[in-house]
């Protein structure tokens, strides 16, 4: 589908003053009436390029509530997520430039008058990751009003280690109707163990540590990519952060950040179902602007399916028509097997030969896409955080609906290798994470196509956030 034309496809960037500008933020697809066609059984051949990684975005954009100076980020991906944390900081009266052209993506955000210190349920209900405000506007505001995100697809998924670590760095918290207050003058410096490996939790901490008087030891942190590509914007901004990366970070507070120009990553989750994607159907596909050391367990375990790979600097080749083979996987935080590519893997595991087993140890509830593939063929049994995948199985396409990001990514992939037509109801849940996946997708062979009404944008909200 052709975009439309607009002033962001020229690449300029023109400035406003005390409102909003959005330029061509989030183009006609997303209703929440979408749905995604695919015709299965074609392998993918050519070139794809990644989007910069939304849970780098998210964090990065969030850390501009930390100078009154203006942030301007590159590599921002164009998917709904985005959209909402922009309306998040517009909300509370930050100016946000966010434009997309042929040559980047860019976002400039000024927060130099904010004018309420608040995520509204409105928001946070719609995406969890709003919770990231929650530590940089006590460390700058000195004080905070974030709603509590409920509930959620993929299993219970608590903030209270965001709000014990911000406790032990002096805020006061309070719960009250549904929302989380933080006051602090100003934070101070503490050691911080996390009982639990938090990704955004150790992103809300470093945050709000930047400003605290002293230092701060955070313990037990996570060392996802996306950790450490925030900890490089905050530093320079001025924070003086060491250890990103690994399981223990310290920071000495500073009394002000100022602004910053900073490249997001490559998102290592839309290159890692790109590559299953061509390992799926027989193709030949070279991934490219990502970063395969992002993707060490995945190409691993690929190999050991019989994936073939190539990697090169910043690309991957995937050159695969070799029969697959079982294998099993347990997912961890970074550097092991990805949560995140989880349901794509499944789906991979329904085509190979043998028994797959994979389990599931960071949400207790992340196999709602099982079901699904089952109603396509797929023989998958599932026992508390196990399933078992048995393949060799032929996948016929059929209507199914997405549950979450990753569960539509991983009907997507089924539907590509799937006999016949697949038609994916719920497409927004995929909107939120992956940019233009049918264009992407259609640029390297695939038989998929998007349809739906023009409905006005204010449509329900799907209950289950990420
Ligand atoms: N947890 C707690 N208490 C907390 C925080 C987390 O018990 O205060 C638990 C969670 O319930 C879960 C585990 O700790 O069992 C790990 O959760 P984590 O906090 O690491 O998840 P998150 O920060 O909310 C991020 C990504 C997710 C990704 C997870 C795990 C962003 C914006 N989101 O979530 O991404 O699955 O880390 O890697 O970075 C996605 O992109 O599809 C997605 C869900």
């Amino acid at each position: 589908m052709p975009r439309p034309a607009s002033s962001a496809s020229t690449g300029a960037f023109p400035r406003t003053i005390g409102a909003t500008r959005l330029l061509q933020a989030f183009p006609r697809s997303g209703s929440s009436m979408d749905k995604l066609v695919i015709r299965g059984g074609t392998p993918l051949l050519g070139s794809v390029r990644v989007s910069g990684a939304k849970n780098a975005a998210l964090p990065a954009m969030a850390a501009a509530l930390l100078t009154e100076e203006d942030v301007i980020l590159e590599n921002i991906p164009q998917v709904r997520d985005i959209e909402t944390e922009r309306k998040l900081l517009a909300a509370m009266g930050a100016e946000v430039e966010l434009g997309y052209g042929r040559a980047q993506h860019r976002t400039t955000i000024s927060c130099s008058h904010l004018a309420k210190p608040e995520a509204s349920y409105d928001l946070v209900k719609t995406m969890r990751a709003s919770t990231l405000v929650l530590g940089p506007l006590v460390a700058r505001m000195g004080h905070a009003r974030v709603s509590l995100p409920g509930g959620c697809a993929i299993g219970a998924r608590p903030i209270d280690l965001h709000i014990k670590g911000l406790e032990k760095l002096g805020a006061k918290i309070t719960q009250e109707h549904g929302y989380i207050e933080a006051r602090a003058d100003r934070l101070k410096g503490a050691r911080v163990v996390f009982e639990k490996i938090t990704v955004t939790g150790t992103e809300d901490l470093l945050m709000a540590a930047t400003l605290a008087e002293g230092e701060t030891v955070l313990e037990n942190c996570a060392r996802e990519p996306e950790v450490s590509d925030l900890a490089a914007l905050l530093n320079k901004m001025g924070a003086r952060i060491e250890g990103a990366g690994t399981h223990t970070i310290r920071v000495h507070g500073v009394t002000k950040l100022h602004g910053a120009r900073h490249r997001i990553i490559p998102d290592r989750i839309e290159a890692g179902t790109f590559i299953i994607a061509a390992a799926l159907t027989g193709g030949d596909l070279m991934i490219s602007g990502c970063d395969p050391s992002h993707l060490g367990a995945l190409i691993e375990k690929l190999q050991e399916c019989g994936v073939s790979l190539r990697t090169n600097g910043e690309s991957v080749r995937v050159m695969s028509d070799a029969p697959l083979k079982a294998a099993d996987i347990t997912t961890e935080e970074f550097p092991g097997f990805p949560t995140d590519m989880q349901a794509q893997f499944m789906t991979l595991a329904t085509q190979a030969e043998g028994a797959s087993i994979i389990t599931e140890n960071i949400f207790e509830n992340r196999f709602m896409h099982a079901q699904e593939l089952v109603r396509m063929g797929a023989n998958i049994k599932i026992d508390g955080r196990r399933a078992v995948v048995r393949g060799k199985t032929a996948l016929s396409g059929a209507a199914v609906l997405a549950s979450d990001l990753r569960a539509s990514a991983s009907l997507v992939l089924a539907a590509l290798v799937a006999d016949g037509e697949t038609i994916i109801d719920r497409v927004y849940h995929i909107d939120r994470g992956y940019e233009r996946i049918e264009e992407k997708l259609k640029g390297v062979g695939a038989q998929i196509r998007r349809i739906g009404e023009l409905l006005p944008r204010r449509s329900p909200v799907p209950v289950s956030a990420i």
